[in-house]
Protein backbone atom coordinates (compact mmCIF):
# COMPACT_ATOMS: atom_id res chain seq x y z
CA UNK A 1 0.00 0.00 0.00
CA UNK A 2 0.96 3.55 -0.45
CA UNK A 3 2.85 5.10 2.41
CA UNK A 4 2.00 8.50 4.45
CA UNK A 5 4.72 10.57 4.38
CA UNK A 6 5.60 9.82 8.06
CA UNK A 7 6.25 6.01 7.15
CA UNK A 8 8.38 7.13 3.99
CA UNK A 9 10.25 8.80 6.79
CA UNK A 10 10.77 5.54 8.75
CA UNK A 11 11.74 3.76 5.71
CA UNK A 12 14.39 6.47 4.98
CA UNK A 13 15.88 5.93 7.87
CA UNK A 14 16.17 2.09 7.41
CA UNK A 15 16.54 2.31 3.62
CA UNK A 16 19.38 0.59 1.88
CA UNK A 17 18.46 0.49 -1.82
CA UNK A 18 22.19 2.38 -2.32
CA UNK A 19 25.38 2.65 -1.39
CA UNK A 20 24.68 5.99 0.25
CA UNK A 21 23.58 3.86 3.45
CA UNK A 22 26.91 2.56 4.31
CA UNK A 23 28.53 5.69 5.24
CA UNK A 24 25.50 7.46 6.40
CA UNK A 25 25.32 8.54 10.91
CA UNK A 26 21.23 9.49 10.24
CA UNK A 27 19.63 9.90 6.95
CA UNK A 28 17.36 12.74 6.48
CA UNK A 29 14.01 12.70 4.79
CA UNK A 30 12.99 16.18 5.08
CA UNK A 31 10.67 18.30 7.57
CA UNK A 32 7.92 21.24 7.39
CA UNK A 33 4.71 21.98 7.05
CA UNK A 34 2.83 18.79 5.66
CA UNK A 35 0.53 20.75 3.76
CA UNK A 36 2.67 23.46 2.08
CA UNK A 37 2.75 25.88 -0.26
CA UNK A 38 6.36 25.38 -1.34
CA UNK A 39 8.15 22.41 -1.59
CA UNK A 40 12.57 22.97 -1.52
CA UNK A 41 14.45 20.74 -2.95
CA UNK A 42 18.51 20.20 -2.58
CA UNK A 43 21.12 18.21 -3.83
CA UNK A 44 22.20 15.92 -0.53
CA UNK A 45 22.94 15.83 3.14
CA UNK A 46 25.86 17.44 4.14
CA UNK A 47 27.85 16.82 7.16
CA UNK A 48 25.59 18.97 10.17
CA UNK A 49 22.54 17.31 8.17
CA UNK A 50 23.48 13.43 8.17
CA UNK A 51 24.92 13.88 12.51
CA UNK A 52 21.48 15.99 12.88
CA UNK A 53 18.72 14.07 10.55
CA UNK A 54 17.62 17.60 9.81
CA UNK A 55 17.68 19.07 6.15
CA UNK A 56 19.75 22.70 5.89
CA UNK A 57 20.99 23.08 9.54
CA UNK A 58 24.37 23.66 8.84
CA UNK A 59 26.08 26.99 6.88
CA UNK A 60 23.96 26.73 3.68
CA UNK A 61 21.19 26.07 5.64
CA UNK A 62 21.49 29.09 7.56
CA UNK A 63 22.06 30.92 5.19
CA UNK A 64 19.07 29.57 2.96
CA UNK A 65 16.49 30.32 6.04
CA UNK A 66 17.60 34.02 5.42
CA UNK A 67 16.09 33.82 2.03
CA UNK A 68 13.47 32.40 2.96
CA UNK A 69 12.57 35.05 6.35
CA UNK A 70 13.11 37.71 3.09
CA UNK A 71 9.95 36.35 1.27
CA UNK A 72 8.30 35.36 4.72
CA UNK A 73 7.92 31.90 4.31
CA UNK A 74 9.30 29.01 7.46
CA UNK A 75 9.62 25.67 8.08
CA UNK A 76 6.59 25.30 10.29
CA UNK A 77 3.99 27.43 8.56
CA UNK A 78 4.45 27.18 4.75
CA UNK A 79 7.65 24.73 3.38
CA UNK A 80 8.78 21.82 3.33
CA UNK A 81 12.14 21.08 2.86
CA UNK A 82 14.12 18.01 1.38
CA UNK A 83 17.00 16.53 -0.69
CA UNK A 84 17.62 14.60 -3.69
CA UNK A 85 19.46 12.11 -1.86
CA UNK A 86 18.24 11.36 1.75
CA UNK A 87 22.13 10.28 2.68
CA UNK A 88 25.07 11.92 2.74
CA UNK A 89 27.71 11.43 0.21
CA UNK A 90 31.17 10.66 1.11
CA UNK A 91 33.20 14.30 1.24
CA UNK A 92 30.16 16.09 -0.08
CA UNK A 93 30.66 14.66 -3.50
CA UNK A 94 27.61 15.09 -6.05
CA UNK A 95 25.17 12.30 -5.34
CA UNK A 96 26.15 9.35 -8.35
CA UNK A 97 23.17 8.40 -11.33
CA UNK A 98 22.24 5.19 -9.37
CA UNK A 99 22.21 6.52 -6.32
CA UNK A 100 19.56 8.89 -7.36
CA UNK A 101 17.55 6.47 -9.37
CA UNK A 102 17.53 4.65 -5.90
CA UNK A 103 16.28 7.63 -4.09
CA UNK A 104 14.25 9.41 -6.57
CA UNK A 105 10.97 7.33 -5.52
CA UNK A 106 10.94 8.56 -2.34
CA UNK A 107 10.71 12.17 -3.57
CA UNK A 108 8.18 11.44 -6.15
CA UNK A 109 5.72 9.97 -3.20
CA UNK A 110 6.89 13.01 -0.89
CA UNK A 111 5.48 14.97 -3.89
CA UNK A 112 2.18 13.64 -4.67
CA UNK A 113 1.46 13.49 -0.60
CA UNK A 114 2.41 17.51 -0.45
CA UNK A 115 0.80 18.52 -3.11
CA UNK A 116 2.85 21.70 -3.09
CA UNK A 117 1.51 24.95 -5.09
CA UNK A 118 5.12 25.78 -6.19
CA UNK A 119 8.81 23.89 -6.14
CA UNK A 120 12.01 25.47 -5.44
CA UNK A 121 15.34 23.60 -6.94
CA UNK A 122 18.73 24.68 -5.09
CA UNK A 123 21.12 24.14 -7.55
CA UNK A 124 22.13 21.79 -10.77
CA UNK A 125 21.58 18.43 -9.21
CA UNK A 126 18.12 19.15 -8.01
CA UNK A 127 16.84 20.55 -11.31
CA UNK A 128 18.56 18.10 -13.13
CA UNK A 129 17.25 15.28 -11.13
CA UNK A 130 13.89 15.98 -10.66
CA UNK A 131 12.99 18.02 -13.98
CA UNK A 132 15.61 15.19 -16.21
CA UNK A 133 17.28 18.38 -17.69
CA UNK A 134 21.29 18.72 -18.55
CA UNK A 135 21.38 22.30 -19.87
CA UNK A 136 22.95 25.16 -17.24
CA UNK A 137 22.00 26.31 -14.86
CA UNK A 138 22.08 29.75 -16.51
CA UNK A 139 19.90 28.11 -19.56
CA UNK A 140 17.44 27.15 -17.15
CA UNK A 141 16.53 29.80 -14.85
CA UNK A 142 15.42 31.56 -17.80
CA UNK A 143 13.23 29.14 -18.94
CA UNK A 144 9.52 27.76 -17.31
CA UNK A 145 9.19 24.55 -15.77
CA UNK A 146 7.07 22.11 -14.03
CA UNK A 147 6.98 18.95 -12.28
CA UNK A 148 3.83 17.34 -13.40
CA UNK A 149 1.76 21.04 -13.63
CA UNK A 150 3.75 22.04 -10.43
CA UNK A 151 4.95 25.61 -11.02
CA UNK A 152 9.18 24.66 -10.77
CA UNK A 153 11.66 27.75 -10.16
CA UNK A 154 15.35 26.58 -10.15
CA UNK A 155 17.99 29.00 -8.62
CA UNK A 156 21.68 28.79 -7.06
CA UNK A 157 22.33 26.27 -4.38
CA UNK A 158 22.99 28.88 -1.36
CA UNK A 159 27.25 26.88 -0.93
CA UNK A 160 27.52 28.10 -4.25
CA UNK A 161 26.31 31.95 -3.69
CA UNK A 162 28.37 31.90 -0.16
CA UNK A 163 31.51 30.84 -2.23
CA UNK A 164 30.87 33.52 -4.94
CA UNK A 165 28.53 36.19 -3.73
CA UNK A 166 27.72 38.07 -7.29
CA UNK A 167 25.40 34.99 -7.55
CA UNK A 168 23.08 37.25 -4.77
CA UNK A 169 21.29 38.84 -7.54
CA UNK A 170 20.01 36.76 -9.63
CA UNK A 171 18.95 34.70 -6.56
CA UNK A 172 16.86 37.43 -5.62
CA UNK A 173 15.45 37.45 -8.68
CA UNK A 174 14.19 34.10 -8.59
CA UNK A 175 13.01 34.53 -4.89
CA UNK A 176 10.47 37.06 -6.12
CA UNK A 177 9.50 34.73 -8.77
CA UNK A 178 8.24 32.49 -6.45
CA UNK A 179 6.69 35.19 -3.88
CA UNK A 180 4.50 36.07 -7.34
CA UNK A 181 3.78 32.20 -8.50
CA UNK A 182 2.64 31.60 -4.60
CA UNK A 183 0.63 34.56 -4.56
CA UNK A 184 -0.98 34.20 -8.20
CA UNK A 185 -2.59 30.71 -6.40
N1 LIG B 1 22.96 21.17 1.15
C1 LIG B 1 21.97 20.46 0.59
O1 LIG B 1 21.83 20.39 -0.63
N2 LIG B 1 21.12 19.84 1.40
C2 LIG B 1 21.20 19.90 2.73
O2 LIG B 1 20.37 19.30 3.39
C3 LIG B 1 22.24 20.67 3.28
C4 LIG B 1 23.11 21.28 2.48
FE1 LIG C 1 18.09 4.77 0.46
FE2 LIG C 1 18.17 7.18 -0.65
FE3 LIG C 1 19.74 6.65 1.44
FE4 LIG C 1 20.24 5.54 -0.94
S1 LIG C 1 20.32 7.72 -0.44
S2 LIG C 1 20.22 4.48 1.04
S3 LIG C 1 18.17 5.21 -1.76
S4 LIG C 1 17.48 6.70 1.43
Amino acid sequence: AAQSLEEIGKTIEKCTKCNLAKGRTKSVPGEGNHNPSLLVVGEGPGRDEDRTGRPFVGQAGNYFETWMKAIKLSREGDFFITNIVKCRPPENRDPLNEEIEACLPYLERQIELLQPRVILCLGRVAAYSLLGLSESLTLLRGKKHNYHGIPVVITYHPAAVLRNLTLRAPVWEDLKKVTRLLSEG
